[in-house]
């Protein structure tokens, strides 16, 4: 309130000041012309009675003189005339001016001086009594000399008049304006600041208070709107930070701990001893895109990303990726590094520019029709090219330089590198330097030593993937086939108790990290995502008693076709879902330029046609399929409205959409079926496990779900909310970096022998 005195008092003055100078400019200057006025009117006036005058200047004349000037004194204002010698002695005056001119004998002296020392006219305001007069003056000659002076006198009073009458004026206008300017003032001020300021503080209050008040709303507020996202932003780390906190303090007491990403940017800080963290993958965890005139920013539909983001967000570091986006080039700098995320930088994006020839050989090629088919065991050939190999290797090679650039200058740095891409790569780093700490993380199923056998390039890629000081998988089932098939192809020593594989002095520790989710951040607000089911299916024109939900890349081990037929076989077997039971496939496109993958996705959208095609009535069907890319927060609401989720992969590392689904479950309801074949289902065991190519067995699977009592639901949600809340994707990180911290501890003297 005292701000808003302040400046309501300071725009008074400022207007009073502004006003009072255009006022004081316009009274000068209407005095100014009104005397110019009357001067010229006076010297009209003289100069003709001058040609009347002068001709009769002698005594004898008096009478008709008088005449002459009494005749021209009845002129408006014109107060007197009067003729004076040279001596200031009155000659003669009109009438009425004679007994005014006794009352100041002197008022004339100065303009009868100053006449007769210029010769010429001359004329001032002069007193009279009281009142003020105009005496104009000019020279009357006799035998060409200057003998006697004219005196017009007009009465001045109306210039004084005129001049307070404008004082007067602008003093209200003054007074108006001010006032209309301290009330338009403190309108706006109390529209758009104070009353957003008393919301905000009351929303904050609310947060303090720890209650969860909804989403602060920033619209109409002009100065406070860019400030309400950033205090939104604010509330919901605060509130994040007291839920981890909460827990902590909770687990405490349980004898376990947290993980937080304070608490793991702690962990991390001490053992790398403040140095950071890089990141090598792939996939970028941002992608810029060309949308007509704009760029957009998308976080592309990957496990690796909704896992190792919130790590580098947390501790910062830089990750370097693969520049995929249309519009990736437009936003690096000259080093080709941009700060994310887009909102609130945390870390560094270091993107890497492939060819696209390479490209094509390293991505699709090598990595999507070779290693990705030979590693799912999908039931998809896989396809093995020489010149995809090259690529392959090309890539690996460019990302090694680029990484021992970064790297440059910094001691015993720590390297984590993502999935399947980069086979080479921690071999190609310990090459040229030996003392950083390189983990390699494989984010899919590692087959059995047969099945990996068929790749032409076996050795090479094991050589490669145990350059690193750490390899990590989800399971222990794929660690013993990475260990088998290590110890069918290489010369290699390996202690089965240590899981470590030894080749040419360097050890390798093969460990199971079950990668997980940022728990606390998979709700949201809990008020986003409270969109019922009845209005997301709305939206379709669909009205369903029972949802199902699916979120997957459309690829082809996800079981989605296999999905799609269990849904139509509930409608078979087990009639009373007609009707009742949608289920809502969120797609997102992916690896287009495969053929399989083309083909693949023709064949799921022929088949959910098909499925929908035999059930279909007006308001309804049993499959929803939405193909795109959606959002996290487009996501939140179908998973929170979902009565089942549905992850029927047929084969996936550890699959983190069922642990997504699983912690936005706050209300503690909501069954999850999950595939056999996926990592996840070795922690999840209270989810429904199913083996997804027995379509009956899923179809009844939903029916169970769909009609299990809310309890049951609870208890098994429950459960499944406190494994994930316990086994985070911090927790994932600090054990990973941990055992690279050890494991270079343990081997520096076999390093240095070496290097
Ligand atoms: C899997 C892989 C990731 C990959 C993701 C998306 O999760 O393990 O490395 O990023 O699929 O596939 P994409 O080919 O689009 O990167």
């Amino acid at each position: 309130m005292k701000i808003t005195l302040k400046l309501i008092l300071s725009l008074i003055i400022i207007v009073a000041v502004v006003a009072f100078s255009f006022s004081y400019r316009q009274a000068l200057q209407e005095e100014e012309r009104l005397k110019n006025d009357l001067e010229r009117r006076a010297n009209i006036i003289a100069d003709s009675l001058k040609i009347s005058i002068e001709p009769l200047l002698s005594p004898d004349n008096i009478r008709h003189l008088q005449r002459i000037v009494d005749k021209f004194s009845n002129r408006e204002r014109l107060v007197g005339i009067a003729v004076h010698d040279i001596r200031e002695n009155l000659v003669l005056a009109s009438t009425k001016l004679e007994p005014r001119l006794e009352e100041s004998p002197k008022a004339l002296a100065h303009n009868i001086q100053e006449v007769e020392r210029l010769s010429a006219e001359h004329g001032e305001f002069i007193t009279i009594g009281k009142e003020q007069w105009h005496a104009y003056s000019v020279p009357l000659t006799t035998e060409e000399k200057v003998s006697h002076v004219l005196t017009l006198f007009h009465d001045a009073a109306y210039i004084q008049e005129r001049v307070n009458r404008i004082w007067i004026n602008s003093f209200w206008r003054a007074l108006v304006q001010a006032f209309l300017i301290a009330l338009a003032t403190f309108i706006i001020i109390y529209l758009n600041v104070m009353t957003p300021i008393k919301k905000a503080t009351e929303w904050i209050k609310k947060i303090r208070q720890g209650e969860v008040p909804d989403k602060m709303d920033s619209q109409g507020q002009i100065l406070l709107g860019p400030l309400a996202k950033e205090i939104t932003k604010m509330a919901k780390s605060l509130q994040a930070a007291r839920l981890s906190a909460e827990e902590e303090a909770r687990l405490r007491h349980t004898t376990e701990s947290l993980w937080t990403p304070e608490r793991l940017k702690e962990f991390v800080r001490n053992k790398l001893q403040g140095r950071s963290l890089f990141v090598v993958s792939d996939r970028e965890p941002y992608m810029h895109i060309k949308k007509e005139k704009t760029i957009e920013c998308i976080v592309p539909a990957s496990g690796l990303v909704t896992a190792l983001e919130p790590i580098l967000k947390a501790c910062g570091g830089t990750w370097i990726a693969e520049g995929s986006g249309s519009a990736d080039r437009e936003m690096v700098d000259k080093d080709d590094k941009l700060k994310v995320p887009p909102d609130e930088p945390q870390y560094i994006l270091r993107r890497i520019w492939v060819e696209k020839e390479l490209e094509d050989g390293f991505y699709s090629g090598f990595s999507n029709e070779g290693l990705w088919p030979l590693c799912h065991i999908a039931h998809t050939r896989p396809i093995f090219r020489a010149k995809d190999w090259s690529a392959y290797s090309a890539v690996n090679q460019k990302f090694a330089k680029a990484v021992l650039q970064e790297i440059e200058g910094i001691a015993e740095p720590c390297i984590l590198i993502q999935d399947y891409h980069f086979a080479l790569l921690p071999k190609m780093i310990k090459a040229k330097r030996a003392d950083a700490r390189v983990a390699i993380f494989w984010h899919i199923p590692w087959p059995n030593a047969e099945s990996f056998g068929i790749c032409p390039w076996q050795k090479e890629l094991l050589q490669g993937m145990l350059g690193a000081d750490v390899a990590g998988f989800h399971t222990q089932f794929h660690c013993n086939n990475f260990i088998e098939t290590v110890d069918r192809f290489l010369e290699s020593r390996i202690d089965y108790e240590r899981f470590t594989v030894n080749r040419e002095n360097h050890t390798t520790l093969i460990k199971p990290f079950p990668i997980s989710i940022d728990f606390g951040s998979s709700n949201g607000f809990s008020s986003e995502g409270k969109e019922g089911k009845e209005n997301l299916l709305k939206k379709h024109g669909i009205q369903a008693e029972f949802l199902g939900v699916g979120v997957d890349r459309l690829d082809y081990t996800k079981g989605i076709i296999e999905r799609f037929r269990a849904v139509e076989h509930l409608m078979e077997a087990y009639p009373e879902f007609q009707g009742k039971f949608t289920f809502a496939e969120l797609g997102a496109p992916t690896r287009t330029m495969i053929a399989k993958y083309k083909e693949f996705m023709d064949e799921i959208v022929k088949e959910a046609e098909r499925v929908n095609a035999r059930f279909r009535n007006k308001n309804w069907q049993p499959i929803l399929f939405l193909v795109k890319h959606h959002s996290h927060a487009e996501i939140l609401p179908f998973y929170k409205a979902a009565d089942v989720c549905l992850v029927t992969s047929l084969h996936d590392g550890m699959n983190l959409v069922a642990k997504e689904y699983v912690a936005s479950r706050e209300d503690e309801r909501g069954t999850l079926i999950l595939s056999q074949f996926t990592g996840a289902a070795r922690e999840l065991r209270d989810a429904l496990i199913v083996n997804p190519y027995d379509i009956g067995q899923m179809a009844k699977a939903i029916k169970i779900a769909l009609e299990m009592p809310e309890e049951e639901q609870t208890e098994k949600m429950k459960r499944m909310r406190n494994i994930l809340k316990e086994h985070n994707v911090y927790r994932w990180a600090s054990e990973l970096v941990n055992e690279l911290a050890q494991v270079r501890l343990d081997d520096v003297s076999g390093k240095e022998a070496k290097g």
